[in-house]
Formats: C-alpha cells, sequence, structure tokens
C-alpha cells in the first residue's frame, strides 16, 4: 500500500497543479472522521467545502448508492426513469417551488440558473436578445466555468481567463441602494448568495434578502439564491433565505444535494422562468441519471429526517458562542450562521493556511475562505463530544501562533 509520502510525490508530479494542497493524505472517512494510510486519524471541520453535510459514506445514502448500482446507474435524458420522476417530486415538494432541473456540479447549476434568467428575460420579460443584465455581488463565488469568473471581483479567479462574457452588472454585497439602482429594465436578475461563503463567511445585514426580493418583484426581476454552501441544513435552517422567509424564483443547490457520495446538482424554479428554456436548449449527459437521483433523494430524506438544521443550529450557536468568549488576541472576529463559521484572524497569526497546516499536525482538518478567515464547516451529523476537542484545539492553535 503506498504511504502518504508516495500519494503526495505522484499527485505532486502528475496532477497539474491547479490546487495547493495540505500535506495529509486521506484514505477512509466514516462520519465525521476520516484516516490517512498510516492510520492516523482527523476530525473533518471542513467538510469538503459543504458537500459532507451528511459525513463520510452515511449509511442510508451509501444504501441507496447500492441498491441502485445493482439496478442501473446511467440513462441518458432521452428517456424517463422512476429514480429521476421521485427526485424531482421531492425536491419540488421540499422547496415549494415548481421545477427541477438537475446537473452535476454546482457551477453547471448556476450556468443554469443564469441561462433560464436569459430565456426568461427575452422570451417573457421582452428585453431584446443580446441585452439583458443580471445583477451579482462583489466578494461573490458561484463557481469556476468561464462566465462565471467574469464577473468575479476576485483579480485571480478572473483576469488569466478573460475576455469576461458580457451582460452581468456587480454591485456591493448587502447594498439595497445599489440594488435599486442596478435593476433597470433590462435587469432579468439578481444572483445572490444568502451568505457569502468562499468570499470569507460574510452574513448579509438583517432584513437584506426580503427586501432584496420585494425589489425584484418590483421590477419584474429573478431573484436567484446560490444555496449550493448554505442549503440543505447548514446555516441552520433547511435552506439560508429561510432565515428570512424569502422564497426565490430560482433556487441553486449542489454540494449536500450529492449525499457526500456524488456530484449533484439542481437548479430549482418556479414554472414561468423555468418553462422558458425549451427541449434541447439545455442538459447534461449525466444529470439526472438514476445513480445520481436514488442518492440525491437519500440524500434529501436525510436531512429532513434526521434533522440536521437543527443540529446545526444547536451546534453552530454554540461553537459560535465558545469561540467567540474566548477573548483570545488573534481572533478579531467569528461570525456565520449554523455550522457554517467564519473565524477572521489576526494578521499576526500568519494565515488561515498556517492554522490549517498546524491543526493538520493535530488532527483536524479546517480550511481558510481568504487570507485570514479560518473557516469551520464540519457534517451537520456532528456530535457535541467530537466538537468540543476540535474546538480546543482550534484555540490553542491559533494562541500558541499568535506568538
Ligand atoms: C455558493 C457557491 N456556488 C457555486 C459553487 C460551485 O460549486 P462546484 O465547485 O460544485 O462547481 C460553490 C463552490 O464552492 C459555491 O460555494
Amino acid at each position: 500500500m503506498a504511504t502518504s509520502e508516495d500519494v503526495i510525490a505522484r499527485v505532486q508530479q502528475y496532477a497539474a497543479r491547479n490546487y495547493n494542497p495540505i500535506p495529509v493524505v486521506l484514505e477512509r472517512g466514516e462520519g465525521v472522521w476520516a484516516w490517512d494510510p498510516e492510520g492516523r486519524r482527523y476530525l473533518d471541520m471542513l467538510g469538503a467545502y459543504s458537500a459532507l453535510n451528511h459525513g463520510h459514506r452515511h449509511p442510508r445514502v451509501v444504501r441507496a448508492a447500492h441498491r441502485q448500482i445493482d439496478k442501473i446507474a446511467v440513462v441518458a435524458r432521452a428517456y424517463y426513469t422512476e429514480e429521476l420522476g421521485r427526485l424531482v417530486e421531492y425536491l419540488a415538494k421540499l422547496t415549494g417551488l415548481d421545477r427541477v432541473l438537475p446537473m452535476n456540479s454546482g457551477a453547471e447549476a448556476v450556468e443554469t440558473a443564469l441561462k433560464v434568467a436569459r430565456a426568461w428575460g427575452h422570451r417573457v420579460k421582452g428585453v431584446p436578445p443580446g441585452e439583458t443584465t443580471i445583477v451579482v455581488c462583489d466578494n461573490n463565488f458561484h463557481g469556476r466555468t468561464t462566465t462565471i469568473v467574469g464577473f468575479s471581483s476576485e483579480a485571480p479567479y478572473r483576469e488569466p481567463f478573460a475576455p469576461a462574457t458580457p451582460g452581468f452588472v456587480s454591485i456591493p454585497y448587502g447594498d439595497l441602494a445599489a440594488l435599486e439602482a442596478a435593476l433597470t429594465e433590462r435587469a432579468v436578475a439578481f444572483l445572490v448568495e444568502p451568505i457569502q461563503g468562499e468570499g470569507g463567511i460574510i452574513v448579509p445585514p438583517d432584513g437584506y434578502l426580503r427586501e432584496a426580493r420585494r425589489l425584484c418583484t418590483e421590477r419584474n426581476a429573478l431573484f436567484i439564491a446560490d444555496e449550493v454552501q448554505t442549503g440543505l441544513g447548514r446555516t441552520g435552517r433547511l435552506f439560508a433565505v429561510d432565515h428570512e422567509d424569502v422564497k426565490p424564483d430560482l433556487l441553486v443547490l449542489g454540494k449536500a444535494l450529492g449525499g457526500g457520495v456524488l456530484p449533484v446538482s439542481a437548479c430549482v424554479g418556479r414554472a414561468e422562468p423555468m418553462d422558458a428554456v425549451r427541449p434541447g436548449e439545455h442538459g447534461s449527459t449525466f444529470g439526472g441519471s438514476p445513480f445520481a437521483m436514488a442518492v440525491a433523494l437519500a440524500a434529501l430524506q436525510v436531512v429532513v429526517d434526521d434533522r440536521l438544521a437543527d443540529n446545526a443550529a444547536e451546534l453552530g450557536a454554540y461553537t459560535l458562542q465558545r469561540l467567540r468568549s474566548q477573548g483570545l488576541p488573534g481572533i478579531r472576529d467569528v461570525r456565520g450562521r449554523g455550522l457554517l463559521l467564519g473565524v477572521e484572524l489576526d494578521p499576526r497569526v500568519g494565515g488561515a493556511d498556517r492554522v490549517c497546516h498546524e491543526l493538520a499536525r493535530r488532527g483536524v482538518l479546517c480550511k481558510g475562505t481568504r487570507e485570514h478567515v479560518l473557516r469551520i464547516a464540519p457534517p451537520l451529523i456532528i456530535e457535541r463530544a467530537e466538537l468540543d476537542p476540535a474546538i480546543d484545539t482550534v484555540l490553542d492553535t491559533i494562541d500558541l501562533l499568535t506568538g
């Protein structure tokens, strides 16, 4: 069996250089734990950027995957499957929306929402083709396709891949006056993360989402919530827009929709915009395959039946309070909702990467979101007895590195 050292050497030599991983090799996972080839155990406080809300290999999701793979796995959308029907019905009813368009990655589901918005803008709102605008927020993160990075405000995400797709207007996050000004006749949609995840766990001012929803209705523009990271229990409610009782026109889901087993994403929406895209105008070979749909259905059922959002609300509030109450000089701010928390570090600590390397040495897996923000986003199945020692380790490590 390959050692950690062998694995790292092979990956470093042959894999493309688009990542710079922490030197930890993971070969087995169960629940909130993962092990390296040498048998060292790690508590997973990153949860694969919220793809692991269910933890590693959740038994109910794994059972559904095994059952389905023994029947049929991949069917093109040229045909019907029972699994597709079951998933789209469950997800439509769960969200109170009408139509579900399954894709694979989060970025593809965002792209789907953008295409739906443009098609609706031309065909229903009546904006001349090629003249629609979509309003987005500064500091956003919606994925890595060429169109999406084109409206990123992060130069390293955007600049090497110019020219950008036209038709996007970016405004400051949380700024309702800017939104009102940007929602012109030609604006067909406002795309927003209810909490900016990759942007440093930024929670908008209270009432922002509700008022943004109202403005979109008033100006006849679609409200698109990108809940790829915040959805499915992560912030202590099923969806982060639920904190403000907001119903989006389009809801974008990914990550945890795959139950920690597969990439599964979806754009879910009201019938009017969704029906603006006609047969043949959009799709994906693997999107909606019975294997993915069976896994996604089990994933959703676990979120609902096991009340993962309630656990996130309770343990998230507890973690936030513990991290704040220490008053460590190395911690400038702790923010977030549910189990999507960001610890803003004092620059003296030396950056989130430095903390993550030391945490890994001590058996806790974490990752930064911005240079000085440590993200805490463990699986939502975590228990307090597992969380407590990890919080101790995080506090201890930050204190040690503050010097
Ligand atoms: C809010 C949001 N949207 C979209 C994406 C892209 O998802 P994926 O990496 O599956 O394409 C991410 C990924 O982090 C995200 O946080």
